[in-house]
């Protein structure tokens, strides 16, 4: 690792004479950032570049080098490897492109390239990357110009483009870098190594990370996991495909979407997820210059009302809360502003206010023990000079221990003192709302950083008998489970399932509903319809045990006639129970395995897509997110004067499902649609189950 971040010898192979290519600007960038380590050019056509001593390879460089940097065209870059493999070289970084990105020839010439770099043990950053900058040692291993800040950012990204946009911004404010990383191709060095690296960088204050893909979710998840605890990680995903959702038969299936299984990942990891951009930079930005607020809740300080109400808004939309401030801070706050002003949080200075008034208002609330963080807000105002106020704001930011975020809004009237706070380091957003979320963001990671070790909860199951189920299936050739299939391997997990039999004629159907009491629900009991309703394969309310051979004929004529090829089991009769419904699924995710959705059932579930996800296996308290985490959660917590629901069965349903995902990977998916949760202290029912197995054997 010290090798590639910190290499005290650094080698660039292809440094050109000409100004315009890319060897050329590496090394020049090299020179600019003041590298502190020695620089060897590489390029066997010349003796001497930028002053310093050039060699025809690798091999003829006079003494060990830490790092080679490679920008030689294609064809030549495995030549320039083999030679970085005799020479003991054990880290790279190759700039050059076209591989993988470019199809299949490329795939294959960078697994030739995998394959050599692996056997020698050496580390690749790349191939098709921008290089790396460590600002520390003065290396600047990049083609992009410019020669940015030192600070306490470190960026992992998967797009010149975005690493491009980052270093452009940082040249206009005080915040710099520590560790730049553009991750190209990932053909060796992936997210899992850098975060390893960064975590114990003591310069790295936070992570800004923009991703893809990830390729090994494990390992991801590991040292995400044990960075977030240690620094706050921000990953902008990109590729919102739902590539997951293509194969998936259930409804769980299409709504656990790659994006949804990310956050979910994101979540497992406690890696903050910033939208777009524009939110990776606003809460870089904090990050980098404010300390984390020691409680939840903010105060807001105004010239202008608007821009109060507005912060007050947001400060609940991204649920924080509006300090309450003392008697002894309203008193001092009544002492020194007119009485006009609103002392309230929040603190209204009134558009006449300079900078003696507003750092007065400011550090008042500062001073406040309820006060965690503070929102300094600011229209233009004709009479006041504002580049002031923000130089009064900038030195009261230097002094205190909480964070304080602006929003500075206008135009050229607030250009200077805009300016102010930039070079000042007091982070400024253009209107309240994103400053506020930037708070927010900082008061989840604390809360983050103080969450309780994640620790699975498992639940014993019958795996043996479950996984006799599977293997009776299957050697039916089949993947897809019957409803009553699937049930079996729910009982095998003590997840409760109402009673039921199987009918084969009327007759039986009529002594089954009598047996287990009416009302009775009769369904059609084959392996392959997936959705009986769709087929008129489900009879609710079956009141007598006439009604109930009735249906029985009835269901079994008109399915034999619209689907004649599918093999019919007989009609299940069960009984009929009450709840509310909610879908409770396991689908697998092919970098992140197993991972359970919950949400409210019923027909316009995909349409609502009001569903929570978690990776499996899950936590107490995943089971208990998962639940509370859906919008229409109050519906059952007993919303307008319905009694609660039995949240304790439910948490179990998922703690046993979640098991049955470790314990089965055969188990390409599980839906219940229903679970019928009945009230508080009633317990649940499991009314539908939909399995299907994976398409090869494990
Ligand atoms: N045993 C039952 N008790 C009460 N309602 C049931 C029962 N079985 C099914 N239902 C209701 O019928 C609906 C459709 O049944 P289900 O077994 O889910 O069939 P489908 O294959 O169409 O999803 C369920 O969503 C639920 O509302
Ligand atoms: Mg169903």
């Amino acid at each position: 690792m010290e090798q590639l971040f910190e290499p005290r010898s650094v080698a660039v192979v292809g440094a050109a004479r000409e100004p315009n290519k890319v060897g050329y600007i590496i090394l020049r960038n090299m020179l600019n950032a003041g590298y502190s380590g020695r620089l060897h050019p590489v390029n066997p056509k010349a003796e001497e570049i930028l002053g310093l001593r050039c060699y025809p390879t690798l091999l003829h460089i006079p003494e060990e080098v830490d790092l080679a940097v490679v920008a030689v065209p294609p064809a030549a870059v495995y030549g320039v490897m083999e030679h970085a493999a005799q020479k003991g070289i054990k880290a790279a970084i190759i700039i050059t492109a076209g591989y993988k990105e470019t199809g299949k020839e490329g795939s294959m010439a960078e697994s030739d390239l995998a394959a050599l770099c692996a056997k020698n043990g050496i580390r690749v950053l790349g191939p098709n990357c921008l290089g790396l900058i460590n600002t520390a040692i003065g290396m600047n291993a990049t083609f992009v110009s410019g020669d940015p800040n030192e600070g306490g950012i470190a960026i992992s990204s998967q797009s010149g483009a975005i690493c491009a946009v980052l270093l452009d911004w940082a040249s206009g404010v005080r915040s710099g870098f520590s560790k730049f990383v553009s991750v190209g191709n990932k053909m060796d060095i992936e997210e899992a190594y850098i975060l390893s690296y960064l975590r114990r960088d003591e310069r790295t204050k936070v992570i800004g990370m923009y991703v893809e893909g990830i390729n090994r979710g494990p390992e991801f998840l590991r040292e995400a996991s044990a960075t977030s605890r240690q620094k706050p990680v921000i990953m902008l995903k990109a590729g919102r495909t739902a590539s997951g959702a293509k194969a998936a038969s259930s409804h769980t299936g299409a709504l656990s979407g790659s994006d949804r299984v990310y956050e979910a990942a994101m979540l497992r990891a406690g890696v903050m997820r910033a939208r777009n951009i524009e939110e990776l930079i606003d809460l870089l930005l904090i990050f980098s210059t404010m300390p984390l607020p020691q409680r939840p809740s903010v105060a807001i300080v105004t010239n202008a009302g608007g821009l109060g109400v507005m912060a007050a808004d947001a400060v609940s939309d991204y649920g924080i809360s509006l300090a309450s401030l003392t008697p002894a801070t309203l008193e001092k706050l009544h002492s020194r502003l007119p009485p006009t002003a609103n002392f309230y949080n929040p603190v209204d200075v009134i558009g006449d206010a300079d900078a003696e008034r507003y750092s007065f208002a400011v550090r008042a609330v500062l001073d406040d023990e309820n006060v965690g963080a503070v929102l300094a807000l600011m229209a233009p105002a004709d009479l006041v000079d504002t580049n002031a106020v923000a130089t009064a704001l900038a030195r009261l930011a230097a002094e205190t221990a909480k964070p304080i975020a602006a929003a500075f809004v206008g135009g050229s009237k607030l250009g200077a003192a805009i300016e102010t706070l930039r070079r000042s380091g007091v982070p400024n957003y253009d209107s309240p709302d994103r400053a506020v979320r930037a708070v927010a963001a900082m008061s989840t990671y604390a809360h983050l950083r103080s969450r309780e070790e994640w620790r699975p909860e498992p639940r014993h199951g019958d795996a043996e008998t479950a996984r006799a189920v599977i293997t009776r299936v299957r050697a039916e050739g089949r993947l897809q489970l019957s409803e009553g299939e699937g049930k079996e391997i729910l009982r095998c997990y003590g997840i409760p399932v109402p009673e039921e039999g199987l009918a084969r004629s009327p007759e039986e159907a009529s002594e089954i509903a009598s047996r287990v009491g009416f009302p009775v629900v009769m369904k059609i009991e084959s392996p392959d319809i997936a959705h009986k309703t769709d087929v008129g394969g489900v009879a609710l309310g079956i009141g007598t045990a006439d009604a109930a051979a009735d249906a029985f004929e009835q269901m079994v004529t008109r399915i034999r006639s619209l689907l004649p090829e599918a093999r019919l089991n007989g009609v299940s009769v069960q009984k009929m129970v009450r709840g509310r419904e909610v879908i409770v699924g396991m689908t697998r995710d092919e970098q992140f395995g197993p991972v359970i959705t919950f949400g409210l059932g019923g027909i316009f579930v995909e349409v609502l897509k009001d569903v929570s996800q978690r990776l499996a296996p899950l936590s107490a308290a995943d089971a208990d997110e998962l639940i509370r985490s859906i919008r229409a959660y109050p519906i059952l917590t007993g919303a307008r004067g319905r009694r609660p629901s039995d949240i304790r069965a439910l948490r179990e349903v998922l703690l046993r499902l979640s098991q049955m995902a470790e314990d089965l990977p055969e188990l390409a998916e599980m839906e219940i649609n229903p679970v019928m949760v009945d009230d508080e202290g009633k317990g649940v029912g499991a009314v539908d189950a939909l399995a299907t197995l994976k398409r090869e054997t494990t």
